[in-house]
């Protein structure tokens, strides 16, 4: 019924496409904890957290009371306030790269600003970016892009110039190679060099050991700005983000979902000679009415805090999960003798119904996504909601319980079962 009333009002009945599956999504009236509650009182296991956003979960006390406390006190100013330098001193002393930031709102608007920052920095046109990898739904990224860009088939996407994407170069992930030739051939008018550390875009793809190093090698040797996109990676692979975990330094880095726990705040910064060419103190135009606003930044104020003082505990608990769940799917899909690969890192973990190592966007892409479909299909049945699209990544939070583990095992057992019944089919 909601879905018909919101199909005449939003395309498709949503307000992003990745959250469209057939035949029709489930409609959320609260959310709890480890759970979703939709608006016929099916409660769901809750695996896609807002696509990574949610780390503690869902209404997390501390983070809802930081926001009550807010609200009487106004949402929006229009003028600087401490909550938003508060929070700005935490990201920076948290995230090794972020010498200065701008908070916005989006990740979306993070990489865009992000990637203008480094044109205006560098008076160069030309990006490098990775098959598969998504930065955002903007013109310049959407070339060959991960998440729902790939999921319906419109990496490419309509209404982008030529003009445009013809600055945006691609290359396929995990390959050195590949990145070295462009760089050599064009590095004097490459400007930056943005990546997912991790690519989580297209289910979930490792870098290769060293990848990284090499990129920040590369870059530096040919004087290109690297960026990391750790809009899924920062403040879930370490506090530090993928930064720390690999231990490498970018040039500049864009965070966002975990950092607002729930509220829409995004940031881009990362060296200061870079950042000092943003308006007012320099010619690269970046503005917005809602950034920084103080309701977010008292959310992600909340959120690094409890990061800061529980580190220790958070990260080891959240990895213990994903691995949990991660050899659950590799045991169970043996018992069925299913072709899969099982990835996971720290919180983070996906299947692929293929036989083939997956290595990059192309390898991704041979998955049986039927099998994919069947295996999520029987997950929902069971009360366990994972993200509807073999080419996104699943999300543990410290609200996932034992007692949800142990349900989630059995209702895995269940949709390899359907998996492997598709592929009979
Ligand atoms: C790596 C990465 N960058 C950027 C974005 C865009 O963020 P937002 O959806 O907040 O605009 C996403 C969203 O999924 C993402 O995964």
């Amino acid at each position: 019924m909601f879905f018909e009333r919101a199909k005449k009002v939003l395309p498709g009945g949503v307000n992003s496409p990745v959250r469209a599956f057939l035949p029709y999504p489930f409609f959320v009236e609260r959310a709890e904890g480890s759970k979703l509650f939709d608006v016929d009182g099916k409660v769901y296991i809750d695996y896609c957290n807002a696509y990574g956003a949610m780390l503690f979960g869902h209404a997390y006390p501390e983070v809802v009371e930081a926001v009550r406390a807010q609200l009487s006190k106004g949402t929006l100013y229009g003028v600087p306030t401490e909550q938003e330098v508060k929070f700005a001193e935490l990201i920076q002393k948290v995230s090794p790269c972020m010498e200065m930031m701008r908070l916005v709102n989006t990740g979306t608007e993070a990489t865009m600003h992000a990637i203008r920052a480094v044109r205006g920095y560098t008076g160069r046109k030309k990006i490098v970016k990775f098959e598969g990898c998504f930065h955002g739904s903007h013109d310049n990224v959407l070339v060959k892009a991960g998440s729902g860009a790939a999921t319906f088939g419109t990496p490419n996407s309509l209404g982008v110039p030529e003009d445009t994407t013809k600055n945006t170069i691609v290359v396929p992930y995990n390959d050195v190679a590949a990145v070295e030739e462009v760089l050599e051939r064009e590095g004097n008018d490459i400007a930056a060099v943005i990546v997912e550390p991790v690519l989580a875009n297209v289910g979930l793809i490792l870098p290769k050991p060293d990848y990284l190093v090499s990129l920040r090698k590369l870059t530096s040797k040919y004087g290109v700005v690297l960026i990391f996109d750790e809009i899924i990676t920062g403040f879930r692979l370490a506090l530090g983000g993928a930064q720390e975990y690999f231990d490498v330094k970018p040039d500049m880095a864009t965070l966002g979902k975990v950092l607002g726990g729930g509220f829409s705040v995004a940031a881009f910064g990362g060296k200061a000679e870079i950042m000092q060419h943003i308006s007012p103190v320099g010619g690269v135009y970046q503005a917005g009415t809602f950034s920084g606003n103080p309701v977010s930044a008292v959310a992600g104020y909340a959120v690094l805090n409890i990061l800061v003082q529980r580190k220790g505990e958070i990260y080891p608990r959240l990895e213990r999960v994903a691995q949990e769940l991660s050899r659950a799917l590799v045991d169970l899909s043996k018992d069925y003798k299913l072709p899969v690969q099982v990835y996971n890192i720290a919180s983070l973990y996906q299947i692929f119904f293929t036989d083939s190592v997956v290595t990059d966007y192309a390898c991704a892409k041979l998955s049986n996504v039927k099998m994919f479909n069947a295996y999520f299909n029987e997950l929902l049945k069971q009360g366990v909601f994972i993200p509807p699209s073999q080419f996104e990544t699943c999300f543990a939070s410290t609200a996932h319980l034992p007692e949800d583990i142990e349900y989630t095992i059995e209702a895995f057992d269940k949709a390899l079962a359907a998996a492997s019944m598709e592929r009979k089919s």
